[in-house]
């Protein structure tokens, strides 16, 4: 009620001024005629003016503050101050909007805080999976961390935003994850598998899509898993996909992996060169790999090396054998 007060009494103090004025005014100079009575009127009014303006500016003032901070809780940022200091239900609407704008700052807070543990539990769970898919094969070790590692390099050198780096590091680490149901001989197997066992074997990244589609946040990380023995030229597996219909993450996954594959010891091949894995993942462009993320690997691969634009070694090296 103290708006309402305070409002009221401006409004009456704004109403009887010229009145006040004006019978002050004939009280001294009552001789005075119609002229002079027009210009007490007018000062009368133009003082009742002068008020209203006054009171009206600070109102709206304040409700503006108020109005603004608001806005700004809208948009996300909690712990905006509004410093209306009225003795009023203004100064009071002020006051808890203030408390309710530093507790919604402190929940925010405590929302990212867990978040962030969430997600670090989360890490940690898929690096355990991970590692424990490289486990059943020697050859593999820290395979996937590799893959995930660069294939987010690829991603920042791309210009992907952060959400998409989040799919490629947890798809580069899961992208195998669907040979935990595969037969381990066929794993293990050292030499080359029989159609059956390719069979089997290329069933992996369908089995890794099929574990991870009820989790939401490796939804995106999914279509990684699933796409990411696709090739550019729609003569990959499972569903010979053609060019950009392919999942980015998959073409990114893809390359991160056969790079990785390149500088791996395998029964079947010792570890290449950066010079020989250059050539070959070149020879690979536009067939097995996007040219836009082979252009992209090129370049991370150059920098982190510190290479040449032309690498003379590697040339003419076959592909990696095939990694199912
Ligand atoms: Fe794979």
């Amino acid at each position: 009620m103290k708006l309402f007060r305070s409002t009221l009494l401006l409004m009456l103090v704004a109403s009887t001024v010229p009145a006040g004025v004006l019978a002050i005014l004939f009280l001294w100079a009552p001789q005075h005629g119609a002229g002079f009575v027009l210009v007490a009127t007018g000062l009368g009014l133009l003082l009742s003016l002068g008020l209203s303006a006054w009171f009206a500016r600070g109102l709206s003032r304040d409700v503006s503050r108020v109005v603004v901070g608001a806005l700004e809780i809208a948009r996300g940022r909690f712990g905006r101050q509004v410093p209306v200091t009225a003795r009023n239900e203004l100064g009071e609407l002020a006051y808890t909007f203030n408390h309710m704008s530093r507790e919604l700052l402190s929940y925010d807070q405590e929302n990212r805080r867990l978040i962030a543990a969430l997600e670090a539990g989360y890490l940690a769970t898929i690096q355990s999976l991970a590692s424990a898919i490289d486990a059943k094969d020697p050859y593999t070790r820290g395979h996937s961390q590799r893959v995930s590692y660069w294939s987010v390099e690829i991603g920042r050198e791309l210009g992907l935003p952060d959400e998409e780096l989040k799919a490629l590091e947890y798809g580069g680490l899961l992208h195998d994850i669907g040979k935990i149901g595969i037969a381990e001989p066929i794993l293990r197997k050292a030499s080359a598998l029989t159609a059956d066992e390719m069979a089997a074997m290329r069933g992996h990244p369908a089995i890794g899509a099929e574990i991870l589609k009820d989790v939401e946040f490796l939804r995106a990380a999914a279509r990684a898993v699933r796409s990411h023995h696709e090739r550019w030229d729609g003569q990959g597996y499972p569903e010979g996909l053609v060019g950009e219909s392919i999942p980015l993450v998959a073409r990114i996954v893809n390359a991160a992996d056969t790079w990785d594959a390149c500088r791996s010891h395998r029964p079947y091949q010792q570890a290449m060169s950066v010079e020989e894995a250059l050539a070959v993942t070149d020879r690979l462009r536009g067939t097995q790999l996007d040219p836009t993320v082979h252009a992209a690997l090129v370049r991370v691969m150059r920098r982190r090396h510190a290479i040449s634009e032309e690498p003379e070694a590697g040339r003419g090296i076959a592909p990696p054998a095939p990694h199912p």
